[in-house]
């Protein structure tokens, strides 16, 4: 038995809040894939009350290393010594103020100065705001209605709509937005062909659970220039962990517009729609004005986010961990003859898990075994390993690697027997909502 075992960990408190918490706050969370980090109750925590560097301790005092990182803003690491300094010296000095800050334009010279297409710049609070405010600005812009997507654009109307939870989505905006294939420029071709002067936008995440085919940007580049349709590159996950410059600068094309958040500004609520200054200007037509748009300690931990980032080359030193954990990872799980069943791909940058069923091995029951064999040996795990700086540290990434081997041998025993879900030491939760 490995030495993590000993101790088997308990959730008594988390679950405990649980209960507390759907009586009063819907799904007990504000954030849907919060409600389902851990697939099996009882078997992870539901809570978490603090975090440091690459750790995580939650309300019943368990620690994990955090391969979360509240759905990927956390990049340098949980409190960050330089980030937490600038948001308390910005603290000393106010927070939301009655006219425009310096800290505005700061930003904005970095923003800039790293990604390609921006020449101008606006904030948000969420990723949300941003992708709608280039799905207004494109109509505004071209006078047409309908937007085509390729991905997870946020919860606002015109994108949700394409999706399965789509209650409460008037038809007469569904239908003005198209949900087509991601890595297949035909099918883009195709609509291009019959909706190309309908078309606003083109808006998709420009590398996400696989990367973008060989060429595949480029021809999208050239078929929206085409049709006079504005391409949109939703950065929000891509940004500053493909590169300081966002998947654009690192696959060598340009959008037209380009939507960034989570990781700018370590944690704090901060988005940002960047493009081409004679659209950016059609900002004047449109309305695009929030209370919090210039609140100052987020505009203050981005500029210190991007400037560690920045000196400390933290996408390459990312990548490269990525891609040893990736190599390590699927190294155990060969070991353990798991190889066929669960494997670690996707590029260094953002790890993802494929989990491949196999009868009563499901993949809810493998994705669920997994994390909860993962949170008793200190690693909270969905299904990607989203990264930051914190943790490329050898003493973490041991402690990742000596759990995963732990937890790939408690499923090869596991997946051996009659049937795995008698290894799950709880009842499963029903799955969130995936778009990917
Ligand atoms: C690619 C992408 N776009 C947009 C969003 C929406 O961002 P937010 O949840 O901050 O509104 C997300 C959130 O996960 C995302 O991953």
């Amino acid at each position: 038995m490995d030495k993590s075992m000993a101790q088997s960990r308990r959730y008594d408190k988390s679950l405990a809040m649980h209960q507390r918490a759907i009586a009063s706050i819907p799904m007990g969370t504000q954030t849907l894939s919060k409600a389902s980090i851990s697939l099996v109750q009882g078997a992870g925590p539901l809570f978490l009350q603090s975090g440091h560097g690459a750790h995580v301790v939650d309300v019943d005092g368990n620690r994990f290393v955090d391969y979360v990182l509240g759905l990927l803003p956390i990049v340098l690491g949980y409190t960050d010594p330089d980030v937490d300094a600038a948001v308390r010296e910005q603290l000393d000095r106010g927070v939301s103020f009655s006219l425009a800050t310096p800290l505005e334009a700061d930003l904005a010279d970095r923003l800039i100065r790293l990604i390609p297409c921006a020449e101008m710049v606006r904030y948000g609070k969420n990723g949300s705001d941003v992708t709608t405010a280039a799905i207004r600005l494109a109509r505004a812009y071209t006078g047409r209605d309908e937007v085509a997507v390729l991905g997870y654009h946020g919860w606002h109307d015109w994108y949700i709509g394409t999706t399965p939870r789509n209650a409460g989505v008037p038809e007469a905006v569904k239908r003005l937005t198209h949900a087509v294939p991601y890595n297949d420029a035909d099918a883009l071709e195709d609509l291009l062909r019959r909706r190309g002067d309908k078309l606003a936008a083109v808006i998709l995440e420009p590398s996400s659970k696989t990367p973008p085919l060989p060429g595949y940007l480029q021809r999208l580049r050239e078929l929206t220039q085409r049709h006079g349709v504005l391409l949109v590159f939703d950065e929000i996950i891509t940004g500053f962990r493909i590169g300081m410059g966002g998947a654009q600068a690192y696959y060598g094309v340009t959008p037209d517009l380009a939507c960034f958040g989570k990781a700018m500004a370590n944690g704090l609520p901060l988005s940002t729609l960047v493009g081409r200054a004679d659209i950016m200007r059609d900002m004047d037509k449109i309305f695009f004005s929030t209370t919090f748009g210039g609140e100052a300690l987020s505009l203050a931990a981005a500029i210190a986010t991007i400037d560690k980032l920045e000196r400390e080359n933290g996408p390459e030193r990312m990548w490269r961990l990525g891609e040893r954990l990736i190599a390590a990872v699927n190294g155990a799980l060969s070991r353990h003859g798991l190889a066929n069943q669960i494997s670690m791909g996707g590029e260094g940058w953002w790890p993802r898990l494929t989990l491949h069923p196999q009868g009563a091995a499901s993949a809810e029951v493998l994705g669920a075994l997994l994390r909860q064999e993962l949170a008793e040996r200190g690693i909270l795990f969905s299904a990607s390993f989203n990264l930051c700086l914190a943790q490329d540290d050898p003493a973490v990434e041991a402690e990742t690697l000596a759990a995963f081997d732990g937890a790939a041998a408690v499923l090869r025993e596991a997946l051996a027997g009659p049937d795995p879900r008698s290894a799950l030491r709880g009842p499963l939760v029903a799955p969130g909502f995936s778009v990917r």
